[in-house]
């Protein structure tokens, strides 16, 4: 015996199947516990249905740590702590969707010892006192409730959960607190304690910050292109202040992802539920919307009317090095191009192609995407489009003109190599011909 206490695991997602290898990899006994049956017949299989990088091997090292089941009592029996990793996607009206999470209050059965319930997943503030009413009301005093938030991010998951910058711990009784704070003993970050509704707070007001950067400085793009300044150097100068910091001021065309356009949804409607309107997110939201969209504007600055155009998105998923495609910037940017009548051939290594940019041609290689196309969009910033601005892409394109999303290639090597070339934030090249349309704005939308 390992002598630590055992972790159940509902949810084998993304946050769960992170959650659950980096504590078996700690030494904790874990078992995961989802409903779907064939996910749980994967992993016991040694597949890992998910991409994330260092989780497959991870999951290998801790094979003799780790079971899987769907049954529910096969965890409430062996495990002393239960995390709840459920997803909480965003419903119609831009409220979470808790229904997994009260899936797996009613499913627990009475336990004998304390067992603590412990809420990885986002949740609104105010769930953990629903979540502790709810499990008083079912007679099942004996389990503890503790908010322990996730600050996990796609393509670093398991770097963030081993050396977080904080690790946030709200809960109503203090022996819950000490014990899950003693989960975390191993690692060295700062713990933060607090009450369950600053814990479910300090998760949502951190992702709709952060998303408020990114708006914020792709604002600052947008003024920098008509008034001459650089983006680059501009986030720059600002971020070696250290009340600023450098991180999330890279501009580009939008955020995506499963948690940024969903949390901040999610802060702006729990605000408005409570009547309170958060002026301030309705804009970040509005932002990034409308930025999603400016590369149009920058094609058509080329090109006049993009109807028969060929356009190459490169680059699918919400940010490299993933598989998501959740709430990705090329789904809407493809969707408008489609809109316009132009031909889109996409290039992404990773994204699944089903189910999205239905009437886009899905190209193997980057150079069969740019084959005869009147642009190049890089919407992804994958290393493999570092490359882009070559001889053999210039010679397969009708039309030698890149839009770099990202600000992802050198704007002189770029030029010197022959392109046109349109970044964010820094002001645009002048038009060597006139679009062929005249007015693109008379070409009607479709
Ligand atoms: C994010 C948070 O970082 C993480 O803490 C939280 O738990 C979940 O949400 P993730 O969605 O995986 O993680 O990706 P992240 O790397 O944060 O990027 C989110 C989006 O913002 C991407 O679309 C990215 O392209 C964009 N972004 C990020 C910018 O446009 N500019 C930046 O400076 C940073």
């Amino acid at each position: 015996m390992s002598g630590k206490e055992t972790i159940g695991v509902f949810g084998a997602g993304w946050v769960g199947l992170v959650t659950a290898a980096c504590f078996a990899d700690l030494g904790f006994p874990v078992i995961v516990r989802d409903i779907v049956a064939e996910r749980i017949a994967e992993l016991e299989r040694g597949e890992v249905p998910i991409y994330e990088p260092g989780l497959a091997e991870l999951l290998e090292r801790n094979r003799e740590r780790m079971s899987f089941t769907v049954d529910v009592t096969d965890v409430a029996n062996e495990a002393d702590v239960l995390f709840v990793c459920v997803g909480t996607p965003p419903t119609y009206s831009g409220d979470a969707d808790l229904s997994a999470v009260w899936a797996v209050i009613d499913e627990l059965p009475p336990l004998k010892r304390r067992a603590i319930l412990v809420m990885k997943s986002t949740v609104p503030v105010g769930t953990g006192e629903k979540v502790r009413s709810l499990l008083n009301a079912r007679g099942l005093t004996q389990i503890g409730y503790v908010s322990n938030p996730e600050f996990l991010a796609e393509g670093t998951a398991i770097d963030d959960f081993v050396n977080p910058d904080r690790v946030v711990v709200g809960s109503f009784a203090k022996e819950d607190e000490e014990r899950v704070c003693a989960l975390y003993e191993q690692i060295d970050a700062p713990i933060v304690r607090l009450d369950v509704a600053s814990a479910e707070m300090v998760k949502l007001a951190s992702n709709a910050f952060l998303a408020t950067r990114i708006s914020f400085i792709n604002e600052i793009a947008n003024v920098c292109e008509v008034t001459g300044a650089d983006v680059e150097q501009v986030a720059k100068g600002m971020g070696l202040d250290r009340r600023i910091g450098p991180h999330f001021l890279r501009a580009g065309i939008g955020f995506g992802g499963s948690c940024f356009p969903k949390d901040v949804s999610a802060l702006k409607q729990l605000a408005g539920n409570s009547g309170y309107h958060f002026q301030l997110l309705s804009a970040v939201i509005d932002v990034n919307e409308l930025q999603k969209r400016r590369v149009v504007g920058k094609l058509t600055k080329h090109l006049g009317s993009l109807a028969e155009k060929t356009i190459a998105i490169l680059g699918l998923t919400f940010k490299p090095n993933t598989d998501d495609m959740r709430e990705a910037t090329s789904i809407v940017l493809g969707s408008r191009l489609l809109a316009e009548g132009a031909n889109v051939q996409a290039w992404d290594p990773m994204a699944h192609r089903d189910s999205y940019l239905h009437g886009a041609r899905f190209c193997d290689s980057v150079l069969e995407a740019v084959q005869g196309a009147d642009a190049a969009v890089i919407v992804t910033e994958w290393e493999e489009l570092r490359g882009l601005a070559r001889d053999e892409v210039r010679k397969a394109m009708r039309n030698p003109l890149i839009v770099d999303g990202r600000n992802l290639l050198d704007r002189e090597q770029v030029r010197a190599a022959g392109f046109v070339y349109e970044c964010i934030g820094r002001p645009g090249e002048a038009i060597s011909e006139p679009p062929e349309v005249e007015n693109p704005d008379s070409e009607p939308a479709r």
